[in-house]
Order: C-alpha cells, then structure tokens, then sequence
C-alpha cells in the first residue's frame, strides 16, 4: 500500500498526518505500508515513524549521486531516509517531462542506493481509446527496466491509468484486473515466470474506501497506490485495512 501525499501538507499538517496514521495503521498485519510526504517532511517522517511498521517513501529522486543539479535531492542522499521512492509517475512524466530513459536511470539509481523503487505505468484516456493500452504499458515498462539483467525482490510495479488519477473515476474492476495482468505478463517475459510472481503490482487511480475492497479482491493486484485519500488518515487506514482482509498486500 502505498500513500502519495503529492505536494500537499504544511509542514504542521504532515506532522499531525503521520501521527494519526500511527495511530491507525502501527502494526496492521498482512500489509506492507508505505507513505510518501514532500520531500521537505521526509525527515521529520523518518523520526517520527522510527520503530513503527510503516515505512517511507519519496516521491521522487534525481539518479545522479551528487553534484550540480540545482534543486534536485539524489536517490542516494535519500538512502537512510526512506525505504521506497515512486519512479515514473505520470504526473512527473506529463508535467515534468521525464522520459522513458529517466525513469530507467532513476530505478537503477534507486536500487544502487539500497532502496526499493516503486515503478508508476499508464496509459491516457487517448491511449485507452486507440487501444493502445496493451503497447504503452509494455513500452513504460521495458523502457525502465532495460538496464536490469534480473528484476530485483524490491521493485514493485503501480498501474496507473492516467485518467483515473485525481478524477474521482476509478478503473473499473476488469479494467484493474487487465492493467496488472498485463504488468505481470510483460515482467513474466522478460524476467522469467519467478520473477513475475514475486513482482508486487499495485493499481492507482482514484483508489477510495468505496472500491478498494473491490479492487483489492482482485486476482492480479497485489495493493494500492493511492492519492488524494491517502491525505485522510481514517480513509487510507480504512483502505490498508481492506487490501490486509482481502490478503492482497
Ligand atoms: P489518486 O492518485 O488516488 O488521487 O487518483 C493516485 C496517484 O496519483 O498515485
């Protein structure tokens, strides 16, 4: 399960989220929890969440170790902070211009730096339309992982349709099921059948306590990645509980 806070939260609001996150979700078995605040509270979320189950991520990450990059924080000065970082979402990919090749340098780089990188696919409602989902979810994924000889235990990968995110309109249960699956069937080629079962795949898009135990059920996803609910502590915690009944996580 994973929580993008996106660029919301004052620095008092993250604070305050993360505690009543703990409240709720400390030690919730069956699922694997990870939260992602701006990038300025990461430090104050590693603190607080010390001993805790729930694990931290960052939104994003530059793949250069260090050097003249004004404005940017590298995946390895974020090692010893956060466990995860989300590589490809589309919002970075849409709004920030990131290439296919930049979310390939970005996992590697992730990885290199010990951390467990949580790959973001998807097609547009365009896409969808000229049946082109199949194409672009093969083409996101290859892209990023074509540096990697084995897919490591740490990544995991989110399908996200483009249209789904923010809108309030989620994939509809078979169109879940058909984005993860063709996720799995895409690393099962390239990686081998292992490799494919072990692939932890999340869907995203508008994720709410409504359709979760829905989407949850779902023989292909393995969680959730959620947005804007994940902003409303007793909403996500009703989420995470969902995705742990169900056995999913
Ligand atoms: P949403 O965002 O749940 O607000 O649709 C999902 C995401 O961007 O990961």
């Amino acid at each position: 399960m994973g929580g993008n806070w996106k660029m919301n939260t004052t620095r008092a609001e993250a604070r305050s989220l993360v505690g009543e996150l703990l409240a709720e979700l400390d030690g919730l078995r069956g699922v694997d929890i990870v939260i992602l605040p701006p990038a300025p509270w990461l430090a104050d979320a590693h603190d607080l969440l010390a001993g805790s189950t729930l694990r931290l991520g960052a939104q994003h990450a530059h793949w250069e170790r260090a050097g003249a990059y004004t404005g940017a924080v590298s995946a390895h000065q974020l090692a010893g902070v956060v466990d995860h970082v989300l590589v490809g979402h589309s919002e970075r990919r849409r709004l920030f211009h990131e290439s296919d090749g930049a979310t390939a340098r970005l996992l590697s780089a992730t990885l290199e730096a010990g951390l467990s990188p949580l790959l973001a696919v998807g097609e547009t409602a365009g896409e969808r339309e000229a049946s082109e989902t199949g194409a672009v979810l093969r083409r996101q994924l290859l892209a990023a992982v074509e540096g990697l000889e084995r897919l490591d235990g740490r990544v995991a990968v989110a399908y996200e349709p483009v249209w789904a995110i923010g809108s309030g309109e989620s994939a509809t249960p078979s169109q879940a099921e058909e984005g993860c699956s063709i996720v799995r069937r895409v690393v099962a080629e390239r990686f081998g059948p292992e490799a494919a079962a072990r692939c932890r795949v999340l869907y995203g898009g508008s994720v709410s306590a409504a359709n979760a135990a829905e989407l949850a059920l779902l023989p292909s996803v393995d969680g959730a990645l959620v947005g804007g609910a994940s902003l409303r502590a007793a909403e996500f915690a009703a989420i995470c509980r969902a995705l742990a009944a169900s056995g999913a996580g």
